[in-house]
């Protein structure tokens, strides 16, 4: 990624026209905090902090999301359904953004394409709710709206909204990139590298057939270094940084004006989307990332029907900015093969190329009878082919895929080469939210995605 020194300051209300309009429309999802003015010295703090990504970051992963939108790339774009203050420790970080690179691999080999890498990391703290409170036991409580809101633990102390919070997801997320861009720039990321990426995580089907694709990318290198080729661009990689933009006292204090362009750019992340929960289009947080030149996800469900889908463009991308729409479909693996068809003709028919991008994850949730939240790995399988189907038989580009995964040996998804039975969620069930894929389940998907790939 390219570093910047670029001057930029936060807009204060009216700077720039229309961006707080959010303001006076309904913010869904939103914590009640016990104490305003401390929520809003929070934000005044967070207006000061320097940016975690910046403007000239941020305009290249428009262009490159761009090329995965004609066709010509492919997003990946993974990581935890919410990521924790005590989940940010370098272990745990490095493990995902090897999971992340080795799927990236097993794709850009499949494919023959350019992969473009990003993590649901750095950010992915607030969460949107079915239910405003949970009850155990008799006792009611706030729900858990995510690290950056509140505490997990059931007392009335650590569920209550701390908008100091904000402030400590601001920090582990700077911590968070930090290590990333160390990975990612400091030659970790080298292709050369791409065995050592295996090490560590233990041995199984994926792995293996992993390990046999690494030594075809090391002929593959030691044929053209041999030939004169010169591979300093296999020393870095380009990773981007997003999470769901949800919580508005976060987003719009962490907004800056960019001195080049003059233009509004959310800085806590290079992408940001907007929920299925609160993707009203008269809502504020589709008015709010209109306004802001990020380029924007919208995470769209089974009910989404044609109009909706035209009103987000005209909304979001009136100019038909390539690479400035992406739209991440979470249909359910039962649902896809009908729900997706009617919105792909429909955007062939308004001349529209936005970025198409596969969510398995969000449509094919269950509980267990033991009270496990779970997802099937043959229905995530399921979603994905149909979303391949879907795309083949309109004539439009399936762009990318969008996982919760994590790169540790956890047992939250049901089958795989593993086999996880419902018994096997015990092991070491750890998500707080959303169950993931673990780093063989996600090895596995790569390889079936790159063989869809292939076959475009
Ligand atoms: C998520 O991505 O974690 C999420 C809550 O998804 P959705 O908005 O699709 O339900
Ligand atoms: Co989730």
């Amino acid at each position: 990624m390219v570093e910047s020194s670029e001057h930029v300051v936060a807009p204060a209300a009216g700077v720039v026209e229309g961006l707080d309009h959010w303001r006076t429309l309904e913010a869904h999802q939103q914590p009640p905090w016990p104490d305003a003015e401390k929520a809003a010295a929070v934000g005044a703090e967070l207006s000061e902090v320097p940016p975690l990504v910046f403007a000239g970051e941020v305009d290249m992963l428009r262009d490159r999301l761009a090329r995965a939108a004609r066709g010509e790339a492919f997003l990946l774009q993974g990581g935890d359904c919410a990521e924790t203050f005590a989940g940010a420790t370098a272990d745990q970080i490095r493990n995902r953004v090897k999971t992340i690179l080795q799927m990236a691999v097993v794709l850009t080999y499949g494919a023959s394409m350019p992969v473009i890498k990003m993590g649901r990391m750095a950010g992915q703290f607030a969460k949107p709710r079915s239910n405003d409170e949970e009850t155990r036991d008799g006792v009611v409580l706030p729900a858990y709206r995510g690290d950056i809101v509140n505490g997990y633990d059931f007392t009335s102390e650590s569920r209550t909204p701390d908008p100091a919070r904000m402030l400590k997801g601001y920090h582990t997320a700077a911590s968070t990139l930090n290590l990333i861009r160390a990975f990612t720039q400091g030659g970790f990321a080298d292709l050369r590298m791409v065995h050592s990426w295996n090490k560590g995580f233990a041995r199984n089907p994926a792995n293996s057939r992993y390990e046999g694709l690494a030594q075809d990318i090391d002929r593959a290198i030691a044929f053209m270094e041999a030939a004169g080729a010169n591979f300093d661009e296999l020393k870095r990689v380009e990773f981007y940084a997003s999470h769901e933009g949800l919580l508005m006292d976060y987003e719009r204090p962490l907004t800056r004006i960019d001195s080049r362009s003059g233009e509004p750019y959310v800085t806590s992340g290079h992408f940001l989307w907007i929920g299925e929960r609160t993707r009203a289009l008269t809502g504020a947080h589709v008015d709010f990332f209109s306004r802001v030149r990020n380029p924007i996800g919208v995470k769209l469900g089974p009910s989404t029907d044609v109009a909706a889908m035209s009103a987000l463009i005209e909304k979001l991308d009136p100019h038909r900015e390539p690479g400035r729409l992406t739209f991440i479909t979470r249909m359910g693996a039962d649902k896809i093969r009908d729900t997706l068809p009617p919105l792909l003709e429909a955007t062939k028919a308004l001349e529209v190329q936005p970025l198409w991008v596969s969510d398995p994850m969000h449509g094919n949730g269950i509980t267990t009878q033991t009270g496990y939240k779970t997802r099937r790995f043959d229905d995530v399988v399921t979603e994905v082919t149909g979303f391949f189907e879907s795309h083949r038989s309109v004539g439009t580009h399936p762009g990318g895929i969008h996982v919760e995964l994590t790169g540790d040996d956890v047992t939250e998804c049901l089958g795989g080469s593993q086999n996880i039975d419902e018994l096997g969620l015990e092991t070491r069930y750890e998500s707080l939210c959303d169950p993931r894929l673990n780093h063989q389940q996600s090895l596995e998907l790569a390889f079936l995605v790159a063989e869809e790939l292939a076959q475009l």
